[in-house]
C-alpha cells in the first residue's frame, strides 16, 4: 500500500480511497469507508458516496459519540503521518482573487508543516464531566521530546531544500510545552547552520502572515497553531478550495507513505450545492504523485493543467471576481481533465 487519498471531491462529499500497487505493477485503488473497501472502479462511486453520505448525516450529530471528525484523526494517528505539508503558493492567475493587496501577496512561496499527531489534538485527558457548580472541561497540550525533534528536523530538511529558512512558531512566553519546543529547535539548529532559523510566537506569526507573507520559507509548528495558521495562509492563495497537503509518515523520498487531503474540512453545509472548488483535492493528487509515487512528470502536469484552467479564466465561487468565468465543481474538475497534456 502506498498512499491514501481523502478528498471532498465529487461534490465535497468526504470519501477516502486507498492506493495500492498491483502483482503487475499496476497502481489500483479502492474507496473505503470503515476501514473496509466499498469499490474497485469509477462506477463504484456512486455506492461509495451515498454510503458515505449515510454515515455523515449519522455523524452530523454534535452529540454522537464518535464524530466525522474522529475518523480522520483516528487515520492520521494510526498510521503514524506525524508531518503535514501544506505548500502555499500564489497563482498569478489569482492574485485578484484575495481581498489583500497584489504587492502583498505576489511573492508568497511558503510551506506551513505543521506536527499532525500529537499536541492539543492528542493530549490526555481530554473529556467533559460535570461539576457540583456545573460543566467542566479539559484538553491537554503535550509534547515528548522525541516529537518535537522529529517534525523540527523535517522543517529544517525542507528548509534547506528550499530558499534556507525557517521560522519556528509557538508560544514560549506563556507555554511549557512551546518552551521545551523552543530549546529543541535551538539545540538541533545548530546541525542546520546553513537555514536562517527565527523563531516567532504564534499570535505575531499570524499578524506577520498577512502583513509580509513574501518572507516566509518554510513555517514549523505544532499540531494546533499549524491548523489554525494554514486557515489563515489559505486567503493568501485565494481560498481554502486552492490548498493541497500532504500528511507524511517520514522525509517526502519519492516512496514515502502518504496521506492526502486539501486542508478544509468536508464542508457539509455546501454538499449537494455543486460550488466546493475541486483543486485543493486535485493539487493533493499532484502532491500524492510526487512523493508517494516519484512521478515527478505526472505531478507537474496536474499542476499545469490547474494552472491553465485558471489563466483561462475558469473559477469555482469561491475564487470567482468580475470578468471570471463561473463555474461548478464538476465543470471545474472535468476543464482540469480536458487540459491534462502529458
Ligand atoms: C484540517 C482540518 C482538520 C483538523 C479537521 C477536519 C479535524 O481542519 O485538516 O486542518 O483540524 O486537522
Ligand atoms: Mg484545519
Amino acid at each position: 500500500m502506498y498512499a491514501f487519498i481523502q478528498s471532498t471531491s465529487k461534490d465535497s462529499l468526504f470519501h477516502r480511497a486507498v492506493i495500492i500497487e498491483n502483482q503487475y505493477g499496476v497502481y489500483q485503488w479502492q474507496y473505503i469507508h470503515n476501514n473496509s473497501p466499498v469499490g474497485e472502479s469509477f462506477s463504484d462511486l456512486e455506492d461509495a458516496v451515498s454510503i458515505l453520505r449515510e454515515a455523515r448525516l449519522k455523524w452530523d450529530n454534535p452529540k454522537a459519540k464518535v464524530q466525522a471528525t474522529d475518523g480522520i484523526l483516528e487515520l492520521r494517528k494510526g498510521v503514524s503521518l506525524f508531518a503535514n505539508l501544506r505548500p502555499v503558493k500564489v497563482t498569478p492567475s489569482l492574485i485578484n482573487s484575495t481581498p489583500l493587496k497584489p504587492n502583498i501577496v505576489k511573492d508568497v512561496d511558503l510551506l506551513v508543516v505543521r506536527e499532525l499527531t500529537g499536541g492539543l489534538y492528542f493530549g490526555q485527558p481530554k473529556k467533559q464531566w460535570q461539576t457540583s457548580s456545573g460543566r467542566q472541561a479539559v484538553d491537554t497540550m503535550t509534547y515528548s521530546e522525541q516529537e518535537i525533534e522529529r517534525i523540527v528536523r523535517m522543517g529544517f530538511e525542507l528548509a534547506r531544500n528550499r530558499f534556507k529558512k525557517l521560522a519556528s512558531v509557538d508560544k514560549a512566553n506563556v507555554l511549557e510545552s512551546s518552551r521545551l519546543w523552543r530549546q529543541i529547535v535551538t539545540e538541533i539548529s545548530s546541525s542546520y547552520p546553513d537555514v536562517e532559523l527565527n523563531h516567532v510566537f504564534i499570535d505575531a506569526c499570524t499578524m506577520q502572515l498577512i502583513q509580509r507573507p513574501g518572507e516566509f520559507d518554510v513555517i514549523v509548528t505544532s499540531n494546533m497553531f499549524g491548523d489554525i495558521l494554514t486557515d489563515e495562509a489559505s486567503v493568501l492563495a485565494g481560498s481554502m478550495g486552492m490548498l493541497p497537503s500532504a500528511s507524511l509518515a517520514g522525509l517526502p523520498s519519492g516512496k514515502t507513505f502518504g496521506l492526502y487531503e486539501p486542508i478544509h474540512g468536508t464542508a457539509p453545509d455546501i454538499e449537494g450545492k455543486n460550488i466546493a472548488n475541486p483543486i485543493a483535492t486535485i493539487l493533493s493528487t499532484a502532491m500524492m504523485l510526487r512523493y508517494s509515487f516519484n512521478l515527478i512528470t505526472e505531478a507537474k502536469a496536474v499542476e499545469d493543467a490547474i494552472e491553465t484552467t485558471l489563466e483561462e479564466g475558469y473559477r469555482t465561487p469561491d475564487i470567482w471576481t468580475e470578468g471570471d468565468v463561473k463555474v461548478g465543481t464538476e465543470e471545474m474538475g472535468n476543464l482540469v481533465i480536458q487540459k491534462l497534456k502529458y
